[in-house]
C-alpha cells in the first residue's frame, strides 16, 4: 500500500487550526462568521497555507458537500486560459449546494499571461453574482492592476522557525518519532519557513527509520549541512586551497550537490563566519558574479573552484 501524504494527512481543516499566518486568519475568521465572501487574492511563498486556507474556508463553508461547491484549478496545469474559462464557465452554470455561492479556487494565477489575466477578470466579472474567485499566486505583484482591485489581497509570509517546529513536532509524535534537537535544527535550516518542505522531509526520513537526526535530515535532502559548507569556507579563508577544494569534491560527489546549491549555500553561510565586514561585501559580489555565471551554463567545478580560488585571496587580504 502507498502510505498517504503527510502534508494531506495533516492538513488542517480548519482555518484557525492553520499555523502562523496570524492576521490572515483573523480576516477569514470574520468573513466565515458572516459567512459571505470577497474574491480574493492569496500571496506568498510555496508552503505557506494559500491552498489550505482556501480548502478550510470552503469546509467550514459548506460542510460535507464542499466538493460539489469548490473548483481547484491551476493555471500553468492547464492547456490555456481557454480551457480554464471553459471549465469555470460548466462550474459556474449550476446552482451552489447549501449555500449562496460556489467557490472557484485558480492556483498560481501569477502564471497567466497579461492577456490571459484580462481574460479571466472578464470571467471573473461574468459569474459575481453565482462565484467568488480565489486566485493564488506567490508574487502579487505580477497580477495586473484590474484583478488586484477587484480582490480582497492576503499576505501570507514565510513560517516563523517555532511554528514549523510545533507543527513538526505534532506529526513526529502521531507517526511515533523520535527527533533530535539536532535533528529539528536541521529540518529548520533547511525548509526556510515552507511547511510543506519540513513535513514531506520529514516524511522522507522517516522510511530510514524512527530516530530522525540531523545526519539522516542532510542524507535526505542531499545537501550539505551548515557546518560542512562553512568548513570549506574557512579554510579557503585560511588559505588552505587543496583541502578546501578536496572536501568540495567530496561534498558534490556525496550528496549529488548542483555548483547553483553549493553557491546557494555558500551564501546562507558566508554572512555568519566571523571575518570584518569589508570582506563579506567583497565575498558577497564574488558569489553573486560566479552565481551568474552557473546560471549562463559554465562548467560547475571549474567554477566552484575559481570561486574558492577568490575566497583564498580575499583571506589574505583580510588578514
Ligand atoms: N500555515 C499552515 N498551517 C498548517 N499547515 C500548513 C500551512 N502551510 C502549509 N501547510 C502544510 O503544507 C502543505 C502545503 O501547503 P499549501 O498547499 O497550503 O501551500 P501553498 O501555500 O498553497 O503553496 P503553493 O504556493 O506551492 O501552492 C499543506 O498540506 C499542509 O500540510
Ligand atoms: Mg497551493
Amino acid at each position: 500500500m502507498i502510505e498517504a501524504m503527510w502534508v494531506e494527512k495533516y492538513r488542517p481543516d480548519k482555518i484557525n487550526e492553520i499555523s502562523g499566518q496570524k492576521e490572515v486568519v483573523e480576516r477569514l475568521a470574520g468573513y466565515l462568521k458572516s459567512r459571505n465572501l470577497p474574491n480574493m487574492l492569496f500571496a506568498g511563498p510555496p508552503g505557506t497555507g494559500k491552498t489550505t486556507a482556501a480548502i478550510a474556508l470552503a469546509k467550514e463553508l459548506f460542510g460535507k458537500n464542499w466538493k460539489a461547491n469548490f473548483l481547484e484549478l491551476n493555471a500553468s496545469d492547464e492547456r490555456g486560459i481557454d480551457v480554464v474559462r471553459g471549465k469555470i464557465k460548466s462550474f459556474a452554470r449550476t446552482q451552489a449546494i447549501g449555500g449562496d455561492f460556489k467557490i472557484i479556487f485558480l492556483d498560481e494565477a501569477d502564471a497567466l499571461t497579461k492577456d490571459a489575466q484580462h481574460a479571466m477578470r472578464r470571467t471573473m466579472e461574468m459569474f459575481t453574482n453565482t462565484c467568488r474567485f480565489i486566485l493564488s499566486c506567490n508574487y502579487s505583484g505580477k497580477i495586473i492592476e484590474p484583478i488586484q482591485s477587484r480582490c480582497a489581497l492576503f499576505r501570507f509570509r514565510p513560517l516563523e522557525k517555532e511554528e514549523i517546529e510545533s507543527k513538526i513536532r505534532q506529526i513526529a509524535k502521531g507517526e511515533k518519532l523520535d527527533i533530535t534537537s539536532d535533528g529539528m535544527e536541521a529540518v529548520l535550516y533547511v525548509c526556510e519557513g515552507d511547511l510543506r518542505k519540513a513535513i514531506n522531509l520529514l516524511q522522507s526520513a522517516s522510511a530510514f527509520g524512527e530516530k530522525i537526526d540531523e545526519k539522516l535530515i542532510y542524507k535526505v535532502v542531499a545537501k550539505a549541512g551548515p557546518e560542512d559548507i562553512r568548513e570549506i569556507l574557512e579554510t579557503a579563508l585560511g588559505g588552505d586551497f587543496m583541502k578546501a577544494r578536496e572536501r568540495l569534491r567530496e561534498l558534490i560527489i556525496t550528496y549529488g550537490m548542483s555548483g547553483e546549491d553549493v553557491v546557494e549555500q555558500f551564501h546562507k553561510e558566508v554572512f555568519k563566519l566571523k571575518i570584518p565586514e569589508d570582506a563579506k561585501v567583497k565575498l558577497a559580489d564574488i558569489i553573486g558574479e560566479y552565481d551568474f555565471r552557473l546560471v549562463e551554463g559554465s562548467n560547475e567545478l571549474i567554477q566552484l573552484e575559481a570561486l574558492l580560488a577568490q575566497f583564498v585571496s580575499i583571506g589574505r587580504g583580510a588578514k
